[in-house]
């Protein structure tokens, strides 16, 4: 099997699960190692004998055809992407590229490679709840709540949704896409809310906080993410999507002033230290009000439920985090720290 983007964030942990399930399997990890992708993610893997490394960009057509050809890759569970919503308003047309195009490149690789039938063949395309858009203060995104895309990000993982979909329709190759809702936890790069703050605070820099802070996501432990997409690649029904969410609503502000007071436990200082850190800057243009999740198909269907709290998954992100300091340095030198000063103080 081929998984894509194995080297990020999400992509880490699927690599590690099935690598440990399913010592049967063939599993090639294919990442370009873009600044989100580092191999320090997957050290512990590197002398698994099913477990194989191939640095390729899905934007190359010809690379991913000659390689489909080569290690006749029977199912593929799609993660590479760019995903940073920040980035998407900066440079609209790199999460064309990637999330499109690249996309495109796997579905065609797929078709042009896969025997007719399709018998064992499956692709698996990870996507967001981004794609339903914006809710009010109430109700939640269900399977088929209509794509309503507000970036430049979530348009592209539209887009290439509605590829996948389109492929199975029109060429019957068996997709199933799952729509996630926020994940944290170890081993994601510090652009994102959480491991930003964690790194601004350790430290002892502003936390950003974008307009009012009452914008509302709906946070899922990144395990827990990585178990759901386990279950539903194996039990999952082909041309379907099934929505994974925490049932895990917070407003910034508020997961911001938790993070304060657990940071300040762990790094033994004053109550009130951290928050002393928040500062309200201008507002991400375009910024989504609220996301929330029905899970209740994937949690039926499949019987997947998240099996952390908020608090317990917070406070392990945190103690990986302050324990792999060494991890944080080393991705926040060089070109993000251009990427922080150009983004932040404009
Ligand atoms: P990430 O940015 O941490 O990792 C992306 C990975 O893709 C990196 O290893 C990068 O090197 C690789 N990549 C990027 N461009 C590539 C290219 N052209 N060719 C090959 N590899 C390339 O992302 P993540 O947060 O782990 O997200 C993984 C997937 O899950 C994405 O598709 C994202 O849209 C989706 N998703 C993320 C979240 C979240 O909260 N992070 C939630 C729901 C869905
Ligand atoms: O919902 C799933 C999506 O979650 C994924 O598809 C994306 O890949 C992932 O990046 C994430 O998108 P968000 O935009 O919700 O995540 P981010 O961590 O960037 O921001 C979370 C919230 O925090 C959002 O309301 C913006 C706010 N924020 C973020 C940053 C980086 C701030 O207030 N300040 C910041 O500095």
């Amino acid at each position: 099997m081929l998984i894509t983007g194995g080297a990020g964030f999400i992509g880490s942990h699927v690599v590690r699960l099935f690598v440990i399930n399913y010592p049967e399997y063939h599993i090639y990890n294919l990442d370009m190692l873009t600044y989100a992708g580092n191999l320090e993610n997957l050290k512990d893997l590197e002398n698994f004998k099913n477990y194989h490394f191939i640095r390729a960009d899905i934007n190359d057509e010809k690379e991913i055809n000659r390689l489909f050809a080569k290690y006749r890759f029977d199912k593929i569970i799609h993660l590479a992407a760019e995903s940073h919503v920040d980035r998407s308003i900066t440079d609209p047309l790199a999460f064309v590229k990637t999330n499109v195009i690249g996309t495109m490149n796997l579905l065609n690789a797929a078709k042009n490679n896969w025997p007719e039938d399709f018998k064992d063949n499956l692709f698996y395309h990870i996507s967001t709840d981004e794609v339903y858009g914006s809710l009010g203060e109430t109700g939640l995104f269900t399977e088929t709540t209509a794509y309503d895309p507000n970036s430049p990000y979530s348009a592209s993982k539209a887009s290439s949704d509605h590829f996948v979909r389109a492929y199975g329709e029109t060429y019957n190759i068996p997709y199933i896409i799952t729509n996630c809702s926020n994940n944290y936890g170890p081993n994601q790069f510090p652009e994102k809310l959480i491991p930003l703050f964690i790194n601004n605070i350790i430290e002892e820099k502003k936390l950003p906080v974008y307009g009012d802070g009452k914008y509302t996501r709906d946070w899922l432990y990144v395990k827990d993410h990585a178990v759901a997409i386990d279950l539903t690649f194996h039990k999952g029904k082909n041309y379907c999507t099934y929505n994974i969410g925490g049932f895990n609503e917070w407003q910034n502000i508020d997961l911001v002033k938790l993070l304060c007071d657990l940071m300040d436990d762990k790094l033994d200082r004053k109550k009130g230290t951290s928050k002393a850190l928040i500062t309200y800057i201008k507002d991400r243009p375009g910024h989504d009000k609220r996301y929330a999740i029905d899970a209740n198909k994937i949690k039926k269907e499949l019987g997947w439920k998240p099996s952390v709290t908020f608090e317990e998954g917070l406070e392990q992100t945190i103690d990986w985090y302050l324990a792999n300091k060494k991890w944080l340095n080393n991705v926040t030198s060089g070109d993000y720290q251009n990427y922080y000063t150009t983004h932040y103080n404009s």
